[in-house]
């Protein structure tokens, strides 16, 4: 693995940079595996395209002397809306992998949410991160194995679950499949590693490996009720798009959603998942409601609080940093986020996030 960096270079100013910077610094494979969507890539590409389409009507004069970018999640109050994403087997880009992101996010006072495919277990990601842990939960096709990592997520530490329901089927994207697909061997989900693996299921000769395969054990409504009444912890649902599906799972009891297209990882023919925000907002009256997917700069995080959204997730770009620059990377990278959200702030006349739920956006040429 190319030597990580022990300072960051001023050449690294903005996300756009860690992204640039980090190709050199990530093995070919791994690379294709982090910046690849699902399919033709679309929704990826609708991601990137997206938050350019917004803008916010700044007001003048107002006072921002005692501005505070602190924001209320659930029962837990944070220092800023930026939270690092859930983000699968970090050792293909440093060897001391979840462990150096969580030191980055209690550096920074940063949410966590650490995932179900973390290449270091949840029980040890927890000690390096005196802030919040949240927990991001793939249902297992055995209902035991899910028990038991909730059980244990609960044990540790972990103040809420994220459970992520629009990855049914996995997909390995195009540019992964040209490298030949897979992980390296000695890259692991850690968390799953003592249980035995699932048997294989019999797929008949003129049967389908998506319907007859894999969705036949895929999660139901049936199973997110009986999570939200086995777990003690709040459960977030991760993988929103449709206003339909947030009114219904608010219904369930599920204490929170995340309006996101899995960074165009999984339905490659969905919508940014910013342009899904605003709708999702009206439905969901003052419930907790997160998004991410293309999220790159403090302007991003601003038109995204200014939509609806109470809080920001980031995925790719916590994986570039971390493989530049380690914990000091991530921590950093979250640090010019949070200055420019700051300095967006100051610039639009909001002192605090809720003022920033008041400003005035447009799409186009038209108020959202
Ligand atoms: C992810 N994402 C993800 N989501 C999740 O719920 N569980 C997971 O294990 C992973 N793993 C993962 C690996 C990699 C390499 C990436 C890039 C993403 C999705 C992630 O949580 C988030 O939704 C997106 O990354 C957000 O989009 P951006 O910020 O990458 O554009």
């Amino acid at each position: 693995m190319t030597q990580h960096l022990t300072h960051i270079p001023p050449e690294l100013a903005s996300l756009a940079d860690y992204e640039q910077f980090a190709e050199q610094f990530i093995d070919p494979a791994a690379w294709a595996y982090i910046q690849g969507g699902s399919g033709d890539e679309r929704a990826l590409q609708n991601n990137c395209n997206a938050f350019a389409k917004y803008q916010c009507l700044p007001s003048l004069l107002r006072p921002c002397g005692e501005g505070t970018t602190e924001v209320r999640l659930i029962d837990t109050v944070l220092r800023h809306p930026i939270v690092l994403a859930p983000v699968a087997y970090q050792k293909l880009v440093h060897d001391l992998a979840e462990i150096e992101t969580a030191r980055a996010a209690d550096a920074t006072d940063s949410l966590m949410v650490s995932s179900t495919l973390a290449s270091v277990p949840m029980e040890e990601v927890i000690t390096h991160n005196k802030g919040t842990n949240w927990f991001q939960l793939y249902f297992q096709p055995d209902r035991d194995i899910t028990q038991d990592l909730v059980a244990r997520a609960e044990a540790s530490g972990f103040s809420a679950l994220m459970v992520t329901l629009d990855a049914p089927v996995q997909t390995f994207s195009r540019r992964l499949m040209r490298k030949g697909c897979g992980l390296p061997a000695d890259i692991t989900a850690a968390n799953l590693i003592n249980y035995a693996q699932p048997e294989p299921v019999e797929i008949g000769r003129y049967e389908s490996r998506v319907f007859q395969g894999v969705m036949r054990k895929a999660p139901t409504f049936a199973d997110l009720e009986w999570l939200i009444n086995y777990s003690k912890l709040p459960v977030i649902v991760k993988g929103v798009l449709n206003p339909n599906d947030a009114e219904r799972l608010l219904g369930c009891g599920v204490s929170g959603i995340v309006v996101s297209n899995h960074g165009g990882r999984a339905f490659a023919a969905a919508p940014a998942a910013i342009d899904c925000l605003a709708a999702v907002r009206e439905r969901v009256g003052d419930a907790c409601v997160l998004v991410d997917s293309g999220v790159r700069s403090g302007y991003d995080v601003f038109k995204a609080l200014a939509l609806g959204a109470d809080a920001v997730m980031i995925g790719r770009p916590q994986v570039h940093a971390l493989a530049i620059a380690g914990a000091l990377g991530v921590a950093h990278m979250l640090q010019l986020l949070r200055d420019e959200l700051e300095v967006a702030m100051a610039m639009a006349g909001c002192a605090t996030i809720d003022e920033i739920k008041r400003v005035p956006v447009w799409k186009g040429d038209d108020y959202v």
